[in-house]
């Protein structure tokens, strides 16, 4: 008997194999270089991205840019450039700048409010890195796709759609209509439209006619990134509802295992019985979870959990791991 058991042990091992799970660079290579910038896209692409994530915010004159967050100080200069355009709450908003005035700015590796790194290992170059419109982004992945032949794709993220309709700009017309200038308003096309934000995700599919794959992000309601309760979302009721809607959906990490004990919470499994995909993020090997190192972190999202996707501040890395897995 356990001769049996030992042979199937066996063969199942050798014969696992791993669908080609996509490689997300989480706001370009942004281990590497100022995140959401050209070169950081170009790095990105470069080291074998599948897709190349942009967060997008708008401008004053409703130009969707490149940019993570709602304000400017803790990527850029603006309080050096524009010390007087900060708001009663000492913040400075991308959505109070035209897009020229954005542009005389200089972007810089992530930092805290006091002003240190985030990432204590990341670039601490100053060089005279521009914020990017999602345009001048799609068009930088598309001419790199004519030059090498390949189809990497777009995974734009809409930022405070509330809030931005609270300063009386629709940031998801914009972005379909972006979309649509493109011909990539479509599920056939690489691209994933994001959001954390059910109700916009609702409203993406059934008011605005969004054709592109959509993914529902799952949070935690404590950050406040959007009026969704992320604790429903998150059950059996609630998975059944973004399947009716979303293709798919992005967790953070947490959310999918207890990585120091190598345990799955259930997430993925109980995501893929619905049909959804399962982006989770963000991998960084210079931030990895507890207890665990950089190989057994990806052997647990990739041969374990098997996620079909991988938000990573590292493409390289991601990337390299994937290739020593059996086709
Ligand atoms: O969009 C996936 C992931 O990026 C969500 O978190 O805060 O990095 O945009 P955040
Ligand atoms: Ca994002």
């Amino acid at each position: 008997m356990v001769k049996w058991i030992v042979v199937i042990f066996v063969f199942l091992s050798v014969t696992t194999s791993y669908a080609n799970p996509l490689v997300i660079a989480h706001r370009g290579a942004s281990g590497y270089l100022p995140e959401h910038t050209l070169e950081a896209v170009t790095l990105a692409y470069a080291q074998g991205a599948d897709y190349i994530e942009q967060d997008l915010v708008v401008s004053k004159d409703h130009k969707l840019i490149v940019l993570h967050d709602i304000h400017l100080e803790t990527v850029t200069n603006v309080e050096q450039v524009y010390p007087d355009r900060r708001r009663h709450d000492g913040r400075y908003y991308a959505i109070d700048f035209s897009l020229i005035e954005l542009k005389k700015l200089t972007v810089h590796e992530r930092q805290t409010p006091s002003g240190k790194m985030v990432y204590s290992q990341r670039y601490r170059g100053t060089a005279d890195f521009k914020i990017s419109t999602f345009s001048e982004q799609i068009e930088l992945i598309q001419q790199l796709n004519k030059q090498f032949g390949k189809n990497v794709g777009l995974y734009p993220e809409i930022k405070a759609p509330a809030w931005h309709r609270s300063q009386g700009v629709d940031i998801s017309q914009l972005v379909l209509n972006t979309l649509r200038k493109h011909k990539l308003d479509d599920p056939k096309q690489a691209v994933y439209i994001q959001c954390f934000d059910f109700a916009e995700t609702k409203r993406l599919k059934y008011q605005l006619g969004a054709k592109a794959k959509l993914i529902q992000l799952i949070g935690e309601n404590e950050w406040n990134e959007a009026p969704t309760d992320f604790s429903k979302l998150v059950t059996p009721e609630g998975l059944k509802a973004i399947a009716e809607v979303a293709h798919g959906i992005g967790p953070w990490l947490p959310h999918i295992a207890n990585f120091s004990e190598g345990e799955s919470t259930g997430l993925v499994e109980q995501a893929h019985a619905l049909g959804l995909t399962v982006h989770p993020y963000t991998f960084r090997q210079d931030a990895l979870p507890a207890g665990v190192n950089l190989t057994q972190t990806q052997k647990i999202l990739f041969e374990q959990l098997q996620v079909d996707g991988l938000f990573s501040d590292f493409p390289d890395t991601t990337k390299t791991f994937l290739n020593t897995l059996p086709k």
